[in-house]
């Protein structure tokens, strides 16, 4: 596996590569990080996974000083699971100019996340154009853990008409639920625990839909006021459809069940699809 830091350099190692595929990371990687690239690898030919903690799609207040950079252990692991190409920029390789050319994804970034991060898809957006770039792949793999960056990657490859095919991948999950999350190790001992009551929320509002429910937002303020009884300060709860994060009507089938919250310092988000058939 050959670990690149440079544009140039992973040019020249790739430009023999007809079939590419990309997982873009923070890195500190995980079994979910982990799951992409066992996705990607039957698919592809080359299998490059990209780590770079980027600046663009943090907050001012956000962690991106403290977000865990685990470069050495990171590499151990994706020799092991058969990635072929480490892409680990730093700053300024992937930003030698102040950024003003940006992709602003479309309104989509203003709802749920981009509501509570604004910017923050444009600065995802802006950094995978970037890497799609650099790297040139056929293929991408993303997953559905961040279910509205899915969709905001998937819409800007096909608004944008680029030549990548873009494959969601299923949330991986810790034995009791828990979303595996690199923002997971921020949680001591008993937050840990209490972790899990965001997952056990929206696995409730799931069953409420499959057993008939249609009240949305009585589901969705039962959860909230649920889990801020349980000290936790909620961003949302919402019952969405898949295709786009916009609100259902009554009938609508593929629904996702949305949710962020913040436990002490620490923000968690998840989901879970629910199909009405
Ligand atoms: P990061 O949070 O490191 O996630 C990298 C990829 O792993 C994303 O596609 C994310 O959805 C996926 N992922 C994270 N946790 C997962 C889990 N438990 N199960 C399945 N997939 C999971 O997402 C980013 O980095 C960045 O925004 C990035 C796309 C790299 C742009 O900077």
């Amino acid at each position: 596996m050959d670990v690149i830091h440079s544009v140039t350099e992973l040019r020249a190692r790739l430009y023999d590569e007809r079939q590419v595929a990309l997982v873009p990371t923070m890195g500190n990687l995980h079994d979910g990080h982990i799951n992409l690239i066992q996705l990607a690898k039957p698919r592809a030919a080359c299998l490059v996974a990209s780590i770079f903690v980027n600046r663009l799609q943090f907050g001012p207040g956000e962690d991106f000083a403290r977000y865990p950079r685990t470069l050495a252990a990171d590499c151990a692991r994706l020799a092991q699971a058969g990635c072929n190409v480490v892409f680990a920029p730093d700053e300024e390789e992937v930003y030698p100019e102040p950024q003003e050319y940006t992709v602003d994804p479309s309104s989509i970034q203003n709802i749920l996340e981009g509501a509570f991060r604004p910017g923050h898809f444009r600065g995802v957006a802006t950094v995978v154009l970037k890497l799609f770039n650099m790297v040139q792949p056929q293929i991408a793999i993303f997953g559905k853990k961040d279910y509205q960056q899915y969709l905001v990657l998937r819409e800007m490859v096909k608004q944008l008409a680029m030549p990548i095919e873009i494959i969601p991948a299923e949330t991986v999950r810790a034995p009791d639920g828990l979303a595996l999350s690199s923002r997971n190790r921020y949680l001591n001992h008993m937050e840990r625990v209490e972790a899990i009551a965001l997952y056990h929320h929206i696995s409730q509002i799931r069953q409420a839909l499959q057993r008939g429910q249609r009240d949305f937002a009585a589901l969705e303020s039962e959860a909230v006021n649920a889990l801020d009884a349980r000290g936790w300060q909620t961003d949302y709860i919402a019952i969405r459809r898949q295709s786009d994060l916009l609100e259902p009507d009554a009938h609508a089938r593929a629904l996702v069940v949305v949710a962020a919250a913040r436990l002490g310092t620490t923000r968690l988000i998840d989901n879970l699809e629910v199909d009405l058939s």
